[in-house]
């Protein structure tokens, strides 16, 4: 199969913070209800350089919620793991952050993540989240209580460029969190306003990586191997964080490690594959999980693996329904009975 070869201006070299070093490669994005342990364990063996939690509430795991220490479970995969947090108190997220550090919780992690970017009302409305960007000394009290209270365990913050085009603080939180003692900051390129859509600012990502000396990941409409060297390129980052992208898409982690390499990207799947893939990423959250629950939230994840095939729309409609492991095989099959039909010049699957 054919291989491409693109190329940075210069060799991406190891990404370090704290005492973790990252391989030159991308990282998965936290994405709640979807970066759970088995795809961080998927994506983790397909060459993510490093992996963060859904997102866990600080107030929640400060009370004893039984649930949220199910979100912090399973570790990273192998790959440098960090645990999450969300609230809008300097005091609570602290606590978090010690009880985290001291092992309370006994989860395998490698370092703490701030939530200065969920734009979702629930979370912004009390404070937390993207309402950090329109309290920057908030932002910093917080990232400070974090720091001090994680010790030796490096924190990370993950924020956007500003609350809205007239609100883009974006740089001036990503100094203040510095200041504090934060490691490395992951910049979602979008305002809050503009939540998931239209395209990025990478021009803003580049001022907020100017502004800072640590080291900063650029993240927002990574799909190819060929948009991360250019999002690298256009803003000057050490490296890319890749969220949606990689959704029903592992393979893509290798693709942009190989061309930050400088190496042959590694063909696209086959058809075999991809569902070989899918199927065990399915499988894992079912032992993970139990079934049932599993296989709701499969359903998405399923969607995302036949993004592309021929019959695309009735094939999601067919993972919209699945209740059971084995109905997985029937949406397979008739993926397989669509891809038939395809001239055979395109029969291998290429996800774009
Ligand atoms: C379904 C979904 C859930 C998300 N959950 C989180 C989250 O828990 N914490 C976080 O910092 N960002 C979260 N995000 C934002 C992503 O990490 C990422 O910044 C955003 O999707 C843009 O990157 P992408 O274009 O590569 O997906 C979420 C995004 C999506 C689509």
């Amino acid at each position: 199969m054919k291989q491409t070869q693109i190329s940075l201006d210069k060799t991406a070299g190891a990404v370090r913070f704290g005492n973790i070093t990252l391989a030159p490669g991308a990282s998965l994005a936290p994405m709640a209800g979807a970066t759970d342990t088995s795809m961080r364990r998927l994506c983790a063996r397909f060459g993510a350089n490093m992996t963060v939690s859904e997102m866990v509430s600080a107030k929640a795991l400060t009370l004893g919620d039984k649930k949220s220490p199910l979100l912090m479970a399973g570790g990273g995969g192998g790959a440098p793991f960090g645990i999450q947090l969300f609230g809008h108190e300097p005091d609570v997220m602290a606590e978090a952050a010690a009880r985290l550090a001291g092992g309370e919780y006994r989860v395998p992690f490698d370092f703490i993540d701030i939530n200065m970017g969920c734009p979702a009302p629930k979370i912004t409305g009390p404070g937390a989240g993207s309402a950090l960007l329109r309290d920057p000394k908030r932002a910093e009290d917080i990232a400070r209580a974090v720091c001090r209270a994680a010790g030796v365990v490096p924190v990370t913050v993950k924020l956007r460029i500003g609350w809205d085009e007239d609100t883009l603080t974006g740089a001036e939180v990503a100094k203040r969190c510095e200041a504090a003692g934060v490691a490395l900051l992951t910049v979602h390129g979008r305002t809050r306003r503009e939540q998931y859509e239209p395209g990025i600012h990478p021009d803003e990502i580049a001022k907020i990586k100017a502004a800072v000396s640590v080291p900063v990941l650029a993240n927002g409409d990574v799909t190819g191997a060929e948009g991360a060297l250019e999002l690298l390129r256009r803003t000057g980052c050490d490296g890319v964080a890749v969220g949606r992208g990689a959704m029903g898409n592992p393979w893509l982690f290798a693709q942009i490690a190989a061309a930050m390499r400088g190496e042959p990207i590694p063909a696209p799947p086959t058809l075999a594959e991809r569902f070989s893939v899918l199927r065990e990423h399915i499988r894992a959250m079912c032992d993970d999980k139990g079934e049932r629950v599993a296989m709701c939230e499969a359903r998405t994840h399923a969607a995302w693996y036949m993004r592309g095939l021929r019959g695309a729309a009735s094939l999601r409609r067919a993972c919209c329904a699945m209740t059971t492991f084995l109905d997985l095989e029937d949406v397979i099959a008739l993926a397989y009975e669509y891809q038939a039909h395809q001239p055979s010049d395109s029969s291998s699957s290429v996800i774009e």
